[in-house]
């Protein structure tokens, strides 16, 4: 992979070891983001009412094969936080209503939820999920103990931020349907990085970034509903698309597409992006990526005398990992990573307890995470951040 990482813009004055935040968008797909903002700025008027408007049904065309979906059920939104709020902003919460989720949820979209639910009456509940999982069945179990007969829909993600972990949500969605219940996914984390086919998961709901695993540049991310429900959801800024003059297919791609001025090239790469990922056999890469995550996880944790938070196998790991670190306050250790070793990886809190995740993507090499381990081991030696196992 090593012939890769020129591929990438990032600084190379730092090992990059936090792709999932925001990703990392190769040349050959930027050059073609700043194709589009080119041809916008010569010609606004065609782009705006003509080509810009080819050019996006292109690539949600694109998008809608890459991921499973009929087109027409995918408006594209800046982030994954701005497709939720589309849906919890105008969901029929009543008081006592429930939505159930998990401790293990997206702050955002934690505070999206406990917002509208706050607004309506209705509960978040945010189920424990234990750590170390130990089985998806455990999973599972410790899920629906959070069901009752006030739950409304459920939210979960496919790939944890934090945890790092790939839920069953197949298995999630299938048990809540037979349940009666709305089901949302967030699968910001999931395209380019495990393999996506909304027909076969059924969720009612999904959200996906493009700008992480897809490898486009920022601002580049879906929102999916399916037909039965697509309609239902208020748009979150009225615009043209609110008794549209002529109005489209649906009130979905209507309320949530059509808007005045923004620049939203970012939409239009997702072809390029998925061209690069076929040229570079980007399969072949996520899985030597996902191999570095396995053979480096337990070890890892070892250094600080921690427990992986799930089996370290591919069911559960894709291409991040979350190590328990033993420290009360993750922003020291962040601050000497970065500056002292220019390292750049994400420290955090999570339910009480400080996680450092590291991420592999085509740029990261075993070369990396030896350096990252022995920053680590330097750090627990010579400081007294680190408590001793
Ligand atoms: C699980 C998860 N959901 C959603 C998001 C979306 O992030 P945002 O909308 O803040 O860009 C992220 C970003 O890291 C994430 O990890």
């Amino acid at each position: 992979m090593e012939h890769l990482k020129d591929l990438f813009l990032l600084d190379s004055a730092y090992t990059h070891l936090n792709h999932g935040s925001f990703g990392a968008c190769p040349k050959p797909i930027f050059e073609d983001y700043q194709k589009w903002q080119l041809r916008l700025e010569r010609e606004p008027v065609d782009f705006f009412v003509n080509q810009g408007n080819i050019q996006l049904q292109k690539s949600k065309a694109a998008l809608g094969a890459y991921i499973g979906a009929d087109p027409d059920d995918i408006v594209l939104t800046t982030n994954p936080t701005y497709a939720i709020n589309i849906i919890a902003k105008s969901l029929d919460l009543n008081p006592g209503d429930e939505v159930l989720s998990t401790n293990h949820e997206y702050g955002a979209l934690e505070r999206t939820w406990d917002y509208y639910c706050e607004k309506s009456g209705a509960k978040f509940i945010q189920q424990e999920i234990p750590i170390p999982l130990k089985s998806k069945e455990e999973f599972i179990e410790a899920f629906w103990k959070g069901y009752s007969e006030n739950t409304k829909a459920i939210f979960i993600s496919q790939i944890t931020s934090m945890s790092a972990t790939i839920f069953p949500a197949a298995e999630i969605c299938k048990r809540a349907k037979e349940l009666g219940l709305l089901t949302i996914v967030d699968g910001a984390h999931v395209p380019g990085h495990i393999p996506l086919d909304l027909k076969e998961l059924q969720a009612d709901i999904y959200t996906g970034a493009c700008h992480k695993w897809m490898l486009t540049p920022k601002g580049c991310s879906f929102l999916y509903a399916t037909k039965e429900v697509q309609n239902n959801f208020d748009p979150v800024i009225i615009s043209w698309g609110y008794k549209a003059d002529v109005p489209g297919k649906s009130l979905f791609l209507d309320y949530h597409q059509l808007q005045g001025t923004r620049d939203y090239s970012a939409f239009l790469t997702i072809p390029a992006a998925i061209d690069f990922l076929e040229k570079y056999d980007w399969t072949s890469v996520s899985a030597q990526c996902k191999q570095l995550i396995l053979e480096n996880y337990q070890d890892l944790c070892d250094i600080f005398g921690t427990q992986p938070v799930c089996p370290v196998t591919s069911e559960f790991l894709g291409q991040i990992c979350s190590i328990p670190v033993p420290i009360e306050h993750p922003n020291e250790l962040k601050e000497i990573l970065f500056n002292r070793y220019k390292i750049e990886i994400p420290v955090f809190k999570l339910n009480g307890q400080v996680y450092l995740r590291l991420s592999t993507q085509a740029y990261v090499s075993q070369k990396d995470i030896d350096y990252l381990k022995h920053a680590l081991i330097e750090i627990k030696e010579t400081t007294n951040l680190l408590k001793q196992p």
